[in-house]
């Protein structure tokens, strides 16, 4: 018989997930406490933007496998209990607030079947799964907690969900192993790698996946200050080290630097963690790379300084992108609208531009100017700031633009733009960690 499945927590990461689910023929019903979620994704509506969910998500409505409640009894029935709800940063520290990874726990745990499995997906400090599972089995010893941590990205949620590049799970016995081989039976049908691990390990492999990434981010942007210093070009020196298969040409993309709900404050939790195992030294070195990644911020109102004289009062300027990155509408700790702020707090007049981001952007930022098009952000500029890398900023036709400007100077804070194009076209063209600035 096939397993019934529930979602408990249905963001971001919970949405995508129970409907992926779905779509692998699962009868899938997603729980969660807020009773807007629920009524929009009932309705065939995601409250983000992430490509392809809104499509799948009506199909699978349709399908009669997918549901949505704000009732935790109705996951009684169900055999695989997933856990996707939020670890954000605490307000206080760097650590990780737990408190919805535990109320989600206590909420289900009276409900469930006997024999039913829970399995975290949540990013949490290693260690929580031991403790969720010690007061699962308090209240219902005949069921069982596993880990199977996600590494999806927002943008690719839906791809990474059905084709992951791995799967972990952190189980403690092998019954749980042989529920989750079930739930995951396409997958490993496809190869797609399958590592057992116990429980701290599978909670470790996402905090060390994202503090490797960070890593490898601000790598790159300490090489784009030394090329800045040494009238280098860090695009080329990305490219040229990429073609090692030891290193990899991906994730070396120097700019403005990570931000999100996740690489931020996962790197930050990790420290918290270390600490408090005593082994703070191991993960000095993140302090660093968070430093640099706040660093590139910096670095790019330091250019927009330079360009326009130091004093930025009263001086227009174009920021395009608004996004933490592109093809999401995700504002979390994002470069492009903390640098956006922090021009217009020092009396520039800012106007924002994002194909996707704008409401969430506005409802963080009211204070901020946001335009509905390329054009009216642009027009009688003094300085565009290019900080998202969407494909339509790419397409934009600068010579289009220079007659919509006051001065054309635009600084590329993604290195993402074709340097060659705009200054043909007239552009004075700057980029971080590009000689010439
Ligand atoms: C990340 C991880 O990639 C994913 O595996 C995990 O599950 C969640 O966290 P995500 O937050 O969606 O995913 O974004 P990601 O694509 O990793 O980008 C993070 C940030 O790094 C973005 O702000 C992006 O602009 C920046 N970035 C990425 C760079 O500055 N340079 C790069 O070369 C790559």
């Amino acid at each position: 018989m096939t397993l019934k499945i529930s979602v408990i927590g249905t963001g971001y990461l919970g949405a995508t997930h129970a409907t992926c689910m779905s779509n692998l023929g699962f009868e899938v019903i997603g729980v969660d406490v807020d009773p807007a979620k629920i009524e929009s994704l009932s309705g065939g509506t995601i409250p983000f933007y992430e490509p392809r969910l809104q499509e799948l998500l009506q199909t699978e409505l349709k399908s009669g496998r997918l549901s949505f409640s704000t009732d935790f009894n109705s996951i009684s029935d169900c055999d695989v209990h997933f856990i996707c709800v939020g670890t954000p940063q605490v307000a206080d520290g760097l650590a990780a607030d737990l408190t919805y990874v535990f109320s989600a726990l206590e909420a289900i745990a009276p409900v469930i079947k006997d024999g039913s499995l829970v399995v975290g997906k949540s990013t949490v400090p290693v260690g929580t799964a031991a403790r969720l599972r010690a007061k699962l089995l308090e209240v219902n010893p005949n069921t069982d907690l596993a880990w199977n941590p996600e590494f999806l990205r927002e943008g690719f949620a839906v791809e990474d969900t059905l084709n992951p590049n791995r799967l972990v799970v952190g189980v403690t016995s092998s019954k749980s192993e042989e529920i989750l081989r079930e739930v995951y039976a396409r997958n490993l049908a496809a190869q797609i790698p399958w590592v057992v691990a116990d429980l701290p390990t599978s909670e470790l492999v996402k905090v060390a996946a994202n503090a490797f990434l960070a890593t490898k981010i601000s790598f790159i942007n300490a090489m784009a200050e030394i090329c800045e210093a040494a009238g280098g070009d860090v695009t080329v020196l990305a490219k040229a080290i990429g073609y090692d298969p030891r290193i990899g040409s991906r994730f070396l993309q120097a700019g403005i630097g990570f931000g999100g709900g996740c690489l931020p404050k996962d790197i930050r939790a990790f420290m918290a963690r270390a600490e408090e195992l005593g082994a703070e030294q191991a993960l000095e070195f993140l302090r660093e790379i968070d430093s640099i990644n706040l660093r590139a911020r910096s670095r790019m109102i330091d250019l927009v300084r330079r360009d326009l004289s130091e004093d930025l009062r009263g001086k227009k300027i174009a920021v395009l992108g608004a996004a933490f990155k592109p093809d999401s509408d995700d504002v979390r700790d994002s470069p492009a609208l903390d640098i956006a702020v922090q021009i217009q707090a020092a009396g520039a007049i800012v106007s924002v531009h994002d194909p996707k981001a704008i409401p969430n952007a506005r409802a963080r930022f009211p204070a901020l100017n946001f335009a509905e098009s390329i054009e009216a952000c642009v027009t009688d500029a003094q300085l565009v700031l290019h900080l998202t890398e969407w494909k339509v900023y790419r397409e934009i036709d600068p010579l289009k633009l220079i007659g919509l400007v006051k001065s054309p100077i635009i600084i590329d804070g993604r290195n993402a733009l074709d340097r060659d194009l705009w200054r043909s076209a007239g552009w004075n063209f700057r980029a971080l960690g590009r000689s010439e600035n």
